[in-house]
């Protein structure tokens, strides 16, 4: 058996497979964030433990005795966030996320510094972990001189497993301080921070064992002594790893972000359109991703200013759509990544009238963020990597009517997986099976049966491309 735990923004879920990589097990407990004014995003990893203790408690009571058949533990989490610890492993400060935009001078400061672009492989984003730690080293120095080692969110977790400091590359690679085409830390992005390679973690593989759970667990828990903690993978690395989208393949998720992710069997980089470029679970591959910060979240939105849920707002539009909405929505409540790097840039629509009505709204909500995906592809082609197919997943991706819009904007054949599990924890006990077998094996990564293809239609993709070409003029012009 093997356990995955992927630690997301809102819960933690965990599942236990078995050795065919069957379900046998699985719990979610809801993890929250700090109360604070955007662009602020904060958690406190001591809240991340106690939301997997939770989890475990649900598993052990319903599955008695599965603990101890349990022979490695896989870990995914949300990437990026910057968990500071003293010389006794004391949190110094909560967590600053993914999703927390303070850093947007430092990012510009950090560019002048150090060649990020060339080693790290990826623009200086605000999101990413290096600038957050200049931010940390100006805005509260105490705190700064007091760090003895910076870990990854999930890898905090890992922490709390084994008491090792292990990161592995995927995960990694978003931090910045990697040499993202050797595989290791950089000391020349590192010393732009203010920081030495010393206060990293040890780098393993996703594949690779990081450690054993320690005996105080296992105890607690019914582990056997001795069960092994796999490197495991950053949240889309791992969910593709539970897609099998390792050595070919790609993915769009519509989750609360919008993500268009690739694996590449060399590093190819584009930093100049914002695709984060960084290495794969698996030795000896690396990925590409196109991210936008708000895609299904877009939807909510729009629910909660018209006072509707989204369903009723998905049923005013007809079942198939034939021509864009004549309004056009940009889908940056959050700021966007690829490819304007902006973490402030706004949202809006464009070309309301006394004629407009909800159903023309609700349909340029699900186009601007299309176009937003569109950008996506766009950018990952210029990086070498052409996307004709990618499976469909997230929360969005439960209407056929937005993946036709997707699939006809970006001219790209979408599948979605059967029902079953091919998410992140999914990933996560994937990689744990690996490192119990000695490292990768292309059989453990089998990608899912497809339910339905939804297959762009080339009279729409045409009218699609030139309304995407305006909807691009209108982000120019803000
Ligand atoms: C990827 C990213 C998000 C987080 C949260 O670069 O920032 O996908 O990992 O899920």
């Amino acid at each position: 058996m093997f356990l995955g735990i992927d630690l997301g923004t809102s819960g933690a879920k965990l599942l236990v497979t078995d050795a065919g990589q069957s379900v046998v097990a699985e719990a979610h407990a809801p993890v929250a964030s700090l109360k604070l004014p955007a662009p602020l995003s904060e958690q406190d990893p001591a809240d991340w433990i106690t939301t997997i203790e939770q989890a475990l408690g649900q598993i052990a009571a319903a599955h008695p005795g599965l603990m101890a058949q349990v022979r490695g533990i896989g870990l995914s989490g949300h990437m990026h966030g910057a968990v500071l610890l003293d010389k006794s492993d004391r949190v110094l400060r909560p967590c600053i996320m993914w999703n927390d935009g303070r850093a947007a001078q430092e990012c510009a400061d950090l560019t002048a510094l150090a060649d990020f672009e060339g080693i790290g492989g990826n623009l200086v984003m605000a999101g990413f972990t290096a600038p957050k730690l200049l931010w940390v080293q100006r805005h509260q120095p105490d705190i700064f001189d007091r760090i003895f080692r910076v870990l990854l969110p999930k890898d905090y977790v890992r922490l709390w497993l084994t008491g090792d400091h292990v990161a592995e590359m995927s995960d990694a690679a978003g931090t910045l301080w990697l040499d993202v085409a050797g595989r290791k830390w950089s000391p020349d992005l590192l010393d732009a921070t203010g920081l030495t390679e010393a206060q990293m973690p040890a780098l393993v593989e996703g594949t690779g064992v990081s450690g054993t759970l320690r005996p105080a667990l296992c105890e607690k828990w019914g582990f056997a002594p001795g069960t092994l903690v796999a490197g495991g993978a950053g949240d889309n690395a791992a969910a593709a790893c539970g897609m099998g989208i390792v050595e070919d393949g790609a993915f769009v998720s519509l989750g609360t972000s919008g993500v268009v992710f690739a694996p590449t069997k060399t590093f190819r980089p584009n930093t100049k359109q914002g695709v984060h470029s960084f290495c794969h679970a698996v030795p000896g591959t690396w990925h590409q991703m196109g991210v936008i910060l708000a895609a299904a979240s877009c939807l909510d939105w729009q629910a909660r200013i018209m006072g509707r849920d989204v369903g009723a707002m998905l049923s005013l539009l007809s079942d198939r759509i034939e021509t864009p909405s004549p309004i056009r929505f940009l889908p940056y409540l959050t700021g966007v990544r690829t490819p304007h790097n902006d973490p402030t840039a706004q949202a809006s629509f464009h070309g309301l009238t006394a004629q407009t009505d909800p159903a023309d709204m609700v349909q340029a909500v699900l186009e601007g963020v299309g176009y937003a995906l569109k950008d996506c592809v766009d950018a990952l082609a210029a990086a070498g990597t052409t996307i004709d197919q990618a499976y469909a997943v997230g929360g969005g991706s439960r209407s056929r009517a937005w993946l036709q819009i997707i699939a006809d904007i970006c001219d790209v054949t979408l599948l979605t997986p059967e029902r079953g599990e091919y998410g992140a924890a999914f990933g996560a006990a994937r990689l744990a099976q690996a490192a119990v077998a000695g490292g990768y094996d292309a059989a453990l990564f089998a990608k899912p049966a497809v339910a339905q293809v939804i297959r762009p239609d080339a009279t729409r993709s045409a009218t699609y491309a030139t309304a995407h070409a305006e909807w691009r003029g209108l982000y120019a012009a803000s």
